[in-house]
């Protein structure tokens, strides 16, 4: 079978994963997807320690990789909203799929990328883009198919998770947590989209979009941090039987959607309250199923390639299969089932 062949944008901590599991896991991932997977070109400008390209073309021009007739699907893991954005929408327009672990890019310029994809007839895929790597895009988008989804709530900031059970399980600083997540590479370039929420709230604009089937609308999240919480704060809650915790929540309301980023206080014995470090974990309730949960690791390099490389087995699949199985990303319009608009 003729492979698949993907150009990788950006090779920090996600990069590396992404290109690690992909040559490591060859064999498997060949069976799967019914074709080698394989990396024809990477686009970076530094090196990473953490990974061997040796004998794979580079190019430190990432639009090159956008370019390069040779290219099925380009991997953005670039991050950021600016240069990802004109980097993704060439790809498309060059008739390439994309995957992209970009959670700030899908948040806000998602609705337009998709419009362009589905002119181009190519593939957006973005389940890294959420969650690190628990196929949560994927359980609601097709596990989850035949409910309406009532409401989901989650930790889906890694780094804030990490920062708030190592300042209530260790006693340590807020400032020396954060300077260690950001050394693991759980942390965005901007620390402040952890702290103050912004990333959840990118996450959240996702899973709502497809949960509710609503376009998607960051503007539209309440969005409060973590950074004001102090030593006292988690003292307090415990000795009242609760644990802060930095949430994602939206709900059908009947009168139209919530989507609200903030520290909760949670009952100790609650699930969500028992998830410690870089972990996520989101509840979702459907009308038919009831409640489900979905945990795992929420950042880091090769959970996320996990995401990443899930991907690009289902852009493998859509090749092959002439995209007569392809599920839709978001199937919005502007009312949903419900009536219900944010
Ligand atoms: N900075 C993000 C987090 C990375 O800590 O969750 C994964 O999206």
């Amino acid at each position: 079978m003729k492979p698949v062949k993907v150009g990788i944008c950006g090779l920090g901590t996600v990069g590396g994963g992404t290109f690690n599991v992909l040559t490591r896991n060859a064999d498997e991932i060949a069976r799967r997807a019914g074709r080698p997977i394989i990396v024809e070109q990477i686009g970076a400008r530094r090196d990473n320690p953490d990974c061997d390209i040796t004998g794979v073309s580079r190019t430190h021009d990432i639009f090159e990789v956008a370019r390069n007739p040779e290219i099925d699907v380009l991997v953005e893991l670039i991050g950021g909203y600016d240069v990802a954005y004109e980097l993704v929408m060439e790809a498309i327009a060059n008739g390439k799929h994309v995957v992209t672990a970009n959670k700030a890019l899908i948040a806000v310029h998602g609705n337009e990328i998709f419009r362009a994809a589905a002119e181009k007839g190519v593939m957006v895929a973005f389940e890294a883009a959420v969650a690190g790597g628990i196929p949560v895009i994927k359980s609601l988008r097709e596990g989850l198919g035949a409910n309406r989804i009532q409401w989901l709530a989650g930790i889906i900031n890694g780094t804030g998770n990490f920062i708030l059970s190592a300042m209530r399980d260790e006693g340590r600083s807020f400032d020396d947590v954060l300077a260690e997540a950001q050394a693991l590479g759980y942390a965005e370039a901007d620390p402040t989209f952890d702290i103050e929420g912004i990333d959840a709230a990118h996450k959240l604009t996702i899973l709502a979009s497809i949960a509710f089937g609503v376009p998607l609308q960051f503007d539209k999240a309440y969005t409060e941090g973590i950074s004001r919480i102090t030593a006292e704060d988690i003292e307090q809650a415990d000795n009242l039987g609760y644990v802060i915790k930095h949430l994602g929540i939206t709900r059908a309301t009947g009168k139209g959607l919530e989507l609200r980023v903030h520290p909760t206080l949670i009952p100790k014995e609650r699930l969500l309250a028992n998830v410690h470090g870089v972990k996520n974990a989101i509840e979702v309730m459907g009308d038919a199923v009831g409640p489900t949960l979905y945990y795992g690791a929420g950042a880091g390099a090769e959970p996320t390639a996990s995401a990443v490389v899930a991907d690009l087995l289902d852009v493998a699949r859509d090749i092959s299969t002439d995209h007569r199985y392809r599920v839709p990303y978001l199937a919005f319009s502007e009312v949903n089932q419900h009536g219900d608009t944010l």
